[in-house]
Parts: structure tokens; C-alpha cells; sequence
């Protein structure tokens, strides 16, 4: 397993803080994986992340402002390992888009971290600070389940 692709609606809000999110503790785990994200959606195309989802990335340790939004492409299902959707309106978009057989196995990213015992990471989009703040729990708490998978698939 080499790369990962984080995938939500916008590719401001979400996607882009599972990416820097999954990055910070990957390295920390000195462990060497290529991630992008993209959005399923067009609205945001080449516009950095939202200002709260760079705010909040910020207090808990990463800058994300130099990320970009792009939409999900025909590329992406061979480019990639796994496809990590935040929510099941975005897998279902993913999904329709595959072609049989793709390289990347396509889940929900909470599907890494069951015990978390909720399935989608909610749009933070129109609602208040908690859910950016949540977004950043819940994929941390995916974060740690991956890493813990390669560690036991390495030895
Ligand atoms: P994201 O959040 O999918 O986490 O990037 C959203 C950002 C923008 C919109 C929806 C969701 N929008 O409708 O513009």
C-alpha cells in the first residue's frame, strides 16, 4: 500500500484536513505514504481550504493553506491504493465514477477506526466550530487505526 486519496464534496473542508491530518501522523510514524485529496464537486476549483478548516488545522499542528481544491478524476482510481470517502453521499459519487477493476479500493475513511462508532465525517461546512473541530478528532482517531494496520502488516 503506497497512496492514499482523501475525497469529500468541496475539497475545502474535509478532505483536505484528513490529508495534512493523516500526514502529520504518518511521518511521525516514519512512515512514507503519498496522499492527495480531491473533491467530487466543481464549486472550489483552485481555491485554498476554508478559512475555519485552516484555522482549526492550524491549533492542532498543520498548515493547510497552500493546499488547492481540485475534483476527483478518471486518474485518480488508478494513481491511488485507496480512495477514502468522509461521507456515504461522496462514496456513492465515487463509486458511480470507478471503472471495474480500478486499483483503488474505495471505503468510507471511519470504516478504518469501527470502535469510533460513526460512519461519516459530517459536512462542517454550514454549521459552527465544533465540526471542524470534530472533523480533525474523528480522522486523527482513522489516522491511528491505519497506522496501526501497517505496523502489523510490516512485521
Ligand atoms: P467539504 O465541505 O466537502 O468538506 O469540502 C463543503 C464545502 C463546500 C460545500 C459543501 C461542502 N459547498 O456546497 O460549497
Amino acid at each position: 500500500m503506497k497512496s492514499l486519496l482523501f475525497v469529500c464534496l468541496g475539497n475545502i473542508c474535509r478532505s483536505p484536513t484528513a490529508q495534512a491530518v493523516f500526514d502529520h501522523k504518518l511521518a511521525q510514524a516514519d512512515i512514507r505514504l503519498l496522499t492527495d485529496s480531491a473533491g467530487t464537486g466543481d464549486w472550489h476549483i483552485g481555491r485554498p481550504p476554508d478559512p475555519r478548516s485552516q484555522a482549526f488545522a492550524r491549533a492542532w499542528g498543520v498548515d493547510i493553506s497552500a493546499q488547492r481544491a481540485r475534483r476527483i478524476c478518471a486518474d485518480d482510481f488508478d494513481r491511488f491504493d485507496r480512495i477514502y470517502a468522509m461521507d456515504r453521499s461522496n462514496l456513492a459519487d465515487i463509486v458511480a465514477l470507478a471503472r471495474p477493476g480500478c486499483r483503488a479500493r474505495i471505503d468510507l475513511v471511519m470504516s478504518l477506526a469501527p470502535e469510533y462508532g460513526v460512519e461519516e465525517v459530517p459536512d462542517p461546512y454550514y454549521g459552527g466550530d465544533t465540526g471542524f473541530q470534530r472533523v480533525i478528532d474523528m480522522l486523527s482517531a482513522a489516522a491511528d487505526r491505519l497506522i496501526e494496520e501497517l505496523q502489523q502488516t510490516q512485521r
